[in-house]
């Protein structure tokens, strides 16, 4: 008999992937009920990760425009989630990270006075205006939550540091779930461009950008370190799956474009992209979600930012940042394409985010506020 109505909210490609495994695991539970509400913040990059994990939305606010703001994604959701909630009468609202439609989540639920549990809880750059609007999303997100899933000690360190003791688990990421359902050593690429790419006797080089704070400059330095490392390197492809956010599109095709050895195809379903980055020789990207997925696959990654959130696979020697000057982007990549012993160094597989039991853990904790069970699940240790 179902008793408890766990509704998760999300609305973007990376809060899809990351709440996939785990609402898999909320269907599973024989004394909770799942409810998915998405935003569609995203359109063609959420229905994307809707398919491939066979995910079915209850609730579709439909509220992505073409070159939105922060203001109408924040007030669309909001609205829209006003009317879902007063239906649908969850007993707890899940949000994920720390986008937009994360922060409206949790503020409708507080409306109604809701409790909301965070997935990906207490990562900060302690930096307001980078990641923006990012790290003031998780940070209001994080005084609204009662529930808070930290996926490492530091994440538990830094929700302490703001007052933020109860209801705090580590659990590890679930993308790691996520990824060790997708990667596989006999995977057939659909995508023609990565069916005709040579894995073996030439270099993959996979790289992503994004960031809103990054627009401008920051993105013009990276394209043109990007281009300049193709025009050197004659043994290099270079694969970017380009985001659809237009000002991103418009710059890419600009610098990007017209090279024989740049690549720049449309955003990849997930199992696609997990498993191309599994047989690259190397990541460059600005993305939060490929920062926690690479290190899992053995990949170098150069952070095309000026800090990060997740600075444990840089500690554990996976991930350098590279910033986003035009010159050191260049330089790093060169020195890993040049020298076998750097490349090496950085070239292991490490698991600071997750074991693949994460959603798991959630689900368990979940279940053990609402008093089905009394048994806390273990906390993850990498
Ligand atoms: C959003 C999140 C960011 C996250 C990123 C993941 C906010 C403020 N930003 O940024 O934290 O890292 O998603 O990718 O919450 N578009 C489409 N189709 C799509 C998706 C986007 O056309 O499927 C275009 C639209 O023109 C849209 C624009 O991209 O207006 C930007 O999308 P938006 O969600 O506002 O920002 P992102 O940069 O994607
Ligand atoms: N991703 C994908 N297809 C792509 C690019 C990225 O499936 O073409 C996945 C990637 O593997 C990761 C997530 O999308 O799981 C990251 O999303 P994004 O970089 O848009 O957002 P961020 O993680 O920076 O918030």
């Amino acid at each position: 008999m179902k008793t408890i109505k766990v509704m998760t909210v999300f609305g973007t490609r990376p809060e899809a992937i990351k709440m996939a495994p785990l609402i898999h695991a909320l269907e599973q539970a024989p004394d909770l009920e799942s409810v998915v509400c998405v935003t569609a913040q995203h359109r063609e990059m959420l229905d994307q990760v809707m398919e491939i994990f066979r995910l079915k939305a209850d609730y579709d606010l439909n509220i992505m425009q073409p070159r939105q703001t922060l203001a109408t994604i924040t007030t669309k959701s909001l609205v829209g989630l006003d009317t879902v909630l007063e239906e649908a009468k969850p007993d707890l609202v899940l949000v994920h990270g720390d986008t937009s439609t994360t922060f409206a989540g949790a503020l409708a639920a507080f409306y109604h006075k809701i409790p909301v549990g965070h997935v990906e809880a207490g990562l900060r750059t302690f930096d307001k205006y980078s990641p923006f609007p990012e790290e003031m999303n998780r940070k209001l997100t994080g005084q609204i939550a009662s529930l808070h899933f930290a996926p490492t000690e530091r994440n538990r360190r830094n929700l302490a540091a703001e007052g933020i003791t109860d209801g705090v688990l580590v659990c590890g990421n679930t993308v790691v779930d996520a990824i060790h359902t997708t990667v596989r050593p006999d995977y057939v690429f659909r995508d023609p461009t990565l069916q005709g790419l040579d894995y073996d006797g030439r270099r993959v080089i996979l790289v992503t950008a994004h960031r809103r704070e990054n627009y401008g400059e920051a993105m013009e330095n990276i394209m043109r370190a990007l281009r300049r490392l193709a025009d050197r390197y004659e043994e290099i492809d270079i694969v970017y799956p380009v985001h659809l956010s237009p000002y991103v599109r418009e710059t890419a095709a600009k610098f990007l474009s017209g090279h024989p050895r740049i690549h720049l195809i449309d955003p990849l379903t997930v199992d696609e992209m997990h498993n191309l980055m599994g047989r690259s020789a190397m990541v460059l990207t600005d993305s939060g979600g490929l920062q926690e997925e690479a290190p899992s696959l053995g990949k170098p990654v150069l952070v095309l930012r000026r800090e990060t959130e997740r600075p444990e696979a840089v500690e554990a020697g996976t991930v350098r940042l590279a910033g986003v000057d035009e010159e050191r982007i260049f330089s790093m990549a060169c020195t890993l394409l040049d020298d076998p012993a750097e490349y090496a160094a950085m070239a292991h597989a490490v698991n600071p985010y997750g074991d693949g039991q994460t959603s798991r853990r959630i689900v368990q904790a979940i279940r053990c506020y609402f008093g089905l069970t009394d048994q806390m699940p273990e906390p993850f240790r990498p």
